[in-house]
């Protein structure tokens, strides 16, 4: 990799994105402030994820507000590959994805690939991805989805209803347009060289338009999807793209579960998340107090902050002010984490009584096999 270059694919995410020349790369349309303000108009809610570009990029959106204003309904899709517990950045296009099943009262299916991190990950066996897929539905249902509308698909469970669709769409896609897509090799296992097929599927399960609020790293899997859509006769699934999470050691790359100490998740204790931001968020501070007194802190770089834009502290009044102290030197490195650490363990008591709440509720929102 060139050092002043970047990869995206869904299993290796490197360097130091510029999400400009990636929506170049991926050919997805920017959401334009036509398309944002369409959003808001429609929604009647102008939200913090799509105004501070969280949510950066498109496929089709347009289309499927045109036929949203005719009449016609959508369903949401997204979904989690349960390589181990699930962290703070997990929930950034859930919570997303919450919103729009609001505004636009849709149905919604999570699918979480036990299958798919089996194949992709050699230290996990599939009771392991089990295992940890039905930890991720509870930090899922936790955040309040509507168990009438809202469905979880665990891969190897629901694989009867999943193979029929994956089936039609295998048969569209040949060995060449995959290894192109993710630059599979003759020592790449069967699993991921199927496993679009799979990840398609859930697109396919009702008789409508999809619209998928996804981490932009998935998209080479719907532009698969999307190419054979036609060629089985349905429609192409829309895309919303979000940016990758930073992890708390700094910018390029996403927060990865597999490393535990860089990484806060969901069931983490208070004084286990103050440890972490404290000891691994990745500063925009300078090295001594005279110098950021003078100089002030970097808060484009800062992760502290770069979490409060994202997700912890969605006014924009109070996030201007928290900018604007930082850089000008007024506010202290230690004084932004304190903030964020603050938000993340309201948030996370909250979350994490929800989350035991829903151990008795996951057979309400397990997808049945017909
Ligand atoms: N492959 C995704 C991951 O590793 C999981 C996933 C399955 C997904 N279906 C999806 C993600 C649909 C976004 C949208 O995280």
């Amino acid at each position: 990799m060139p050092s002043d270059d970047f990869v995206v694919t869904p299993w290796h995410v490197e360097g130091d994105i510029d999400y400009e020349k990636l929506i170049k790369r991926f050919g997805t349309g920017k959401i334009s402030a036509q398309l944002l303000a369409r959003i808001t108009r429609i929604t009647g809610e102008d939200h913090f994820m799509l105004r501070r570009g969280v949510f950066f990029s498109h496929r089709e959106m347009d289309r499927i507000l045109d036929d949203y204003e005719k009449g016609n309904k959508f369903f949401l899709y997204t979904g989690r590959g349960p390589s181990g517990r699930t962290h703070i950045g997990h929930l950034v296009p859930w919570v997303f994805a919450k919103w729009l099943q609001e505004k636009f009262d849709t149905n919604m299916y999570f699918q979480l690939t036990d299958d798919e991190k089996f194949f992709s990950k050699h230290n996990l066996t599939l009771e392991d991805t089990k295992k940890f897929a039905l930890e991720n539905a509870l930090d899922f249902i936790a955040l309040g989805f509507d168990p009438k509308k809202t469905k979880i698909i665990i891969n190897t469970s629901n694989i009867q209803a999943l193979y029929p669709i994956a089936a039609q769409v295998a048969k569209k896609i040949n060995f060449s347009n995959t290894k192109a897509t993710f630059g599979f090799t003759n020592e790449t296992n069967l699993g991921m060289i199927f496993y679009t097929s799979l990840q398609s599927a859930p697109c396919f399960i009702e008789d409508k338009p999809v619209l998928i609020p996804l981490g932009v790293d998935q998209d080479p899997h719907f532009r698969l999807t999307r190419d054979i859509a036609p060629k089985i006769g349905r429609p192409k699934p829309a895309l919303l793209h979000n940016i990758m999470i930073p992890a708390l050691e700094g910018p390029g790359g996403k927060m990865s579960a597999s490393d535990g100490d860089g990484t806060v998740f969901t069931t983490d204790a208070p004084d286990v998340v103050k440890k972490k931001i404290n000891r691994h968020a990745f500063s925009g501070g300078r090295p001594d107090l005279e110098q950021h007194r003078r100089l002030g802190g970097n808060p484009d770089i800062d992760v502290s902050f770069q979490y409060l834009r994202i997700f912890f502290e969605p006014d924009d009044d109070k996030l201007k002010t928290i900018y604007d102290d930082y850089k000008s030197g007024e506010m202290l490195s230690g004084e932004l984490k304190a903030i964020l650490i603050e938000k993340m363990n309201n948030f996370l008591a909250t979350h994490q009584k929800n989350r035991e709440k829903a151990r008795d509720r996951v057979d309400e929102f397990l997808f049945e096999n017909k």
